[in-house]
């Protein structure tokens, strides 16, 4: 039975969605999901992303997904001060990063890059004789070089390209498998888009060579030959004593000892990884797939972070991890809010963008494991999620403020106690 009003439009077939404008798209998203006038203009505004180029970064847009940015202060980088953009909807993120920061700015953070190579793999099967097919691959190199050279003129200009080759025979559950694994200098860019089309105008050489089939060409997100590194020190007497100091150890050796404590531990230090990343245009899920693939490398998953005494009684703390950034291409360059956020970060390579992130991403775990190690993390979580809590119950202006205190307070941060409490308020 219906009123007489008519129902809206409820198929997903829609032909030619892809060809429209993103408000044309809305206005028919908005007919089957019923949404309403109001939400519908909200949508419709692109903030700091012009309709145009987001229409042309992704297929059938709609509207953005507006993330705050904050800015990590205090943060020294090999003997440079940084101010650190972080795109993240969750509260006390930037808050850590900044805390851990203030608490040891006089020495900082030293980091170091082991490269900027990038692998990609290219998969044959159903070859008689793998181990003679991999020599046979290996005799090739130089020109397995050329060809990919070839590809890429540009990023042989800019000092990048072919660097060195693998190849690995695999025991799948398919038979043997010879795995070519191309090693490529992408310079300042992430280098997906120049390492699979190596990868894809080899294939078919590998193929002959090998006597087999080939089928997947693509990099590997295990970017283990793109590593970034920091290591910080900080002073014991500065943390709260020896006690915090013990704390924060044991809390490291739980993560490294137990996966299910090493996935928290490492989610965390993707807490300020992932803003990063994301401010800067960078592709988060790339990041996060290689940091738990490396994290996993020994066949245990473990702790990306290492906690350790120094000979003075100190805390030194050290990250290793994938990274694998860039500046140039994709939306890095196009995104006006990523190229705004790589000026404040005033990072002239893809690589000191690596070693600023791999720092944040200790400055990070730091926070998190002296929270967790002494006070535990509600406290601080509270007085900024107290305030979401208030605005998720009707709260707006001022009184959201005076709604979060009075919920902190009392020490019950639930949506319907901050009803009632803004219920109060407004009869005041
Ligand atoms: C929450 O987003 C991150 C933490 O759980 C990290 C950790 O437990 O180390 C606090």
């Amino acid at each position: 039975m219906t009123d007489g009003t008519p129902l809206p439009n409820r198929s997903s077939r829609i032909a030619g969605f892809h060809k429209k404008s993103p408000r044309e798209r809305l206005d028919l998203v908005a007919s089957f999901a019923d949404l309403a006038p109001d939400v519908v203009e909200r949508l419709s505004d692109f903030g700091n992303l012009p309709p145009d180029l987001g229409d042309r970064l992704i297929e059938n847009v709609v509207s953005t997904m507006n993330i705050p940015i904050g800015v990590a202060t205090n943060m020294k980088v090999d003997g440079e001060d940084v101010l650190v953009p972080m795109a993240t909807e969750e509260s006390s993120v930037v808050a850590a990063v900044c805390n851990a920061a203030r608490q040891n700015y006089d020495t900082g953070f030293a980091t170091s890059v082991s490269g900027n190579l990038m692998i990609a793999q290219v998969q044959a099967v159903g070859i008689s004789d793998p181990h003679a097919a991999r020599i046979r691959i290996l005799e090739r190199r130089s020109e397995i070089q050329a060809i990919c050279d070839g590809c890429d003129p540009v990023l042989v200009r800019l000092g990048g390209g072919f660097r060195d080759l693998e190849v690995r025979v695999l025991d799948t559950l398919g038979g043997p498998m010879v795995v070519t694994h191309l090693i490529v200098d992408t310079r300042d860019a992430m280098g997906a888009n120049a390492v699979n089309t190596m990868a894809e105008t080899i294939a078919p050489h590998v193929a002959r060579w090998s006597g087999g089939r080939v089928y997947l060409r693509i990099l590997s997100n295990l970017a283990d030959r793109r590593l970034a590194r920091a290591h910080a020190v900080w002073r014991t007497a500065e943390i709260g004593g020896p006690e915090v100091r013990d704390g924060i150890l044991s809390a490291y050796h739980f993560a490294e000892a137990d996966p299910y404590r090493a996935a928290t531990h490492n989610k965390g230090i993707m807490n300020g990884i992932s803003a990063v990343v994301l401010a800067t245009g960078n592709d988060t899920r790339a990041i996060e797939a290689g940091a738990h693939a490396y994290a996993a490398r020994s066949g245990r998953y473990t702790s990306l972070t290492r906690y350790e005494t120094t000979a003075e009684g100190d805390l030194s703390a050290s990250i290793e991890l994938p990274l694998a950034v860039g500046l140039v291409g994709g939306a890095t360059k196009l995104h006006p809010t990523a190229q705004a956020c790589l000026k404040i970060l005033g990072v002239p390579t893809a690589e000191r963008l690596a070693r600023i992130i791999a720092a944040v991403g200790l400055a990070q775990n730091f926070s998190a494991l002296k929270a967790l190690a002494t006070t535990g993390i509600q406290k601080g979580h509270m007085a900024l999620h107290a305030q979401n809590i208030a605005m998720m119950a009707g709260a707006v202006g001022d009184e959201i403020e005076t709604v979060a205190r009075t919920l902190v307070e009392r020490g019950t941060v639930r949506v319907d106690v901050a009803e009632k409490v803004l219920q109060d308020l407004r009869k005041s």
